[in-house]
Formats: C-alpha cells, structure tokens, sequence
C-alpha cells in the first residue's frame, strides 16, 4: 500500500461528499490501496464482514440494464447513479438473520471499512460519495452482484476526480454536543 503525505486529521476534515466526477480514469493500484485501508477496520470477533465489488466501464451498463430489466418504478433513471463516476464499490455485508447483535456489529464494521476508503481516497486526491437508498434494497442489483436477498449493500462508493470546480467544497458541522462527566 502505497503511504501517503496527507496526516489522518487532515484527510478527516477534507474528505467532502462530491458526486460529479472528470472522465479521467483511476488506476487500480489506487482502488487496491483504499481496499487496503478498509481492511484494517475493526470489527469485533474478527468476522470480517465485508465484500468488494468493483464496477467499472461497461460492466456499469451492464448491471444497469439488470436493474432496469427486472422492472419496478424509479424516482430517477439508474444510470445517473451508477454510471456517474469511471467507477463504483459496491461494499456489501452478509447478513446474519439468527444472530442480530452479530449482525449490527458486522454492519457497524462495514461502515468502518466505507469509512476507511473515503479517507484513504482523500489522501490520495480522490473525489467519493457513499449512496445507499432505493438502488441498496433493489433486487436485481443484489442478483446482479451475486449476493444474497437479505445480505446489505452497505455503500455504493462512487469514486473518480473531481472536476477542477468542485474541489473547494464548503462544509458546515454543528459543534458537537459533548456531555462531560467527572
Ligand atoms: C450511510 C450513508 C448513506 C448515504 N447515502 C447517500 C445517498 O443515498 N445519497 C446522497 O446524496 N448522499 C448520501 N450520503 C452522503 C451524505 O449525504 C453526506 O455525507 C452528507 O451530506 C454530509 O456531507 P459530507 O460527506 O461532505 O460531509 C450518505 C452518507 C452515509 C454515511
């Protein structure tokens, strides 16, 4: 995994949501390295609960067309999702029905992973937005990408390089609500 110059805090405050990216490519090197991060995420019992999907080119087409054959009604056209970047993860989580402590924390530790990419991404001059919404519950797309009806599309991570223009992207935080006790 290639280390970058960027220190954690900063990759922390500059990592912004951007969901309109330039046409130009992302080596996959870079996508192995953000894979890398997100494997050093915890999670309790070492479950290791996450599966990577990487959709690029053609085959973003093709599982929009998956999504679009097996019909259903959508609010807007797949294709301005899953075709708005060179490339997507598809960060999944199998599910665990029977034991749902196991199954929270499993999903608490694919966020974790998410989050890791982001950062990683950041680091690395990378544009990302997490997605979940109607395209996570959408059967076809699990079908599609070979998981199971109940298993969670955690993440849609679009990732590419930002146009020039939105890489100064403002951000508001409310201050945090801290309760201390001594
Ligand atoms: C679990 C999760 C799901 C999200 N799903 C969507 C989504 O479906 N569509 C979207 O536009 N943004 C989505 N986002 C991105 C948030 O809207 C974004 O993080 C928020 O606006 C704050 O902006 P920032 O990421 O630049 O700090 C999601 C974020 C998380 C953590």
């Amino acid at each position: 995994m290639k280390v970058t110059a960027m220190d954690v805090d900063t990759a922390i405050r500059e990592r912004r949501t951007i969901g309109v990216f330039s046409d130009r490519p992302v080596a996959q090197e870079v996508i192995e390295d953000l894979i890398e991060a997100a494997r050093w995420a915890p999670n309790h019992k070492h479950t290791e609960p996450w599966r990577f999907h990487v959709v690029s080119g053609s085959a973003r087409e093709d599982m929009c067309n998956a999504i679009l054959d097996a019909g259903g009604e959508f609010k807007k056209d797949p294709r301005g999702k899953l075709m708005r970047s060179p490339l997507f993860v598809a960060v999944t989580q199998q599910a665990v029905p029977d034991d749902p402590i196991r199954d929270q924390e499993d999903y608490a530790a694919v966020c974790c992973a998410v989050q890791n990419m982001m950062l990683a991404a950041t680091a690395r001059g990378l544009a990302s937005k997490w997605s979940t919404g109607a395209l996570a519950e959408n059967p076809a797309a699990k079908r599609w990408l070979g998981i199971g009806e109940q298993d969670r599309i955690v993440a849609y991570l679009y990732l590419g390089y930002a146009p020039e223009e939105m890489r100064e992207m403002p951000a508001e935080r409310r201050p945090a609500e801290v309760i201390w006790r001594e």
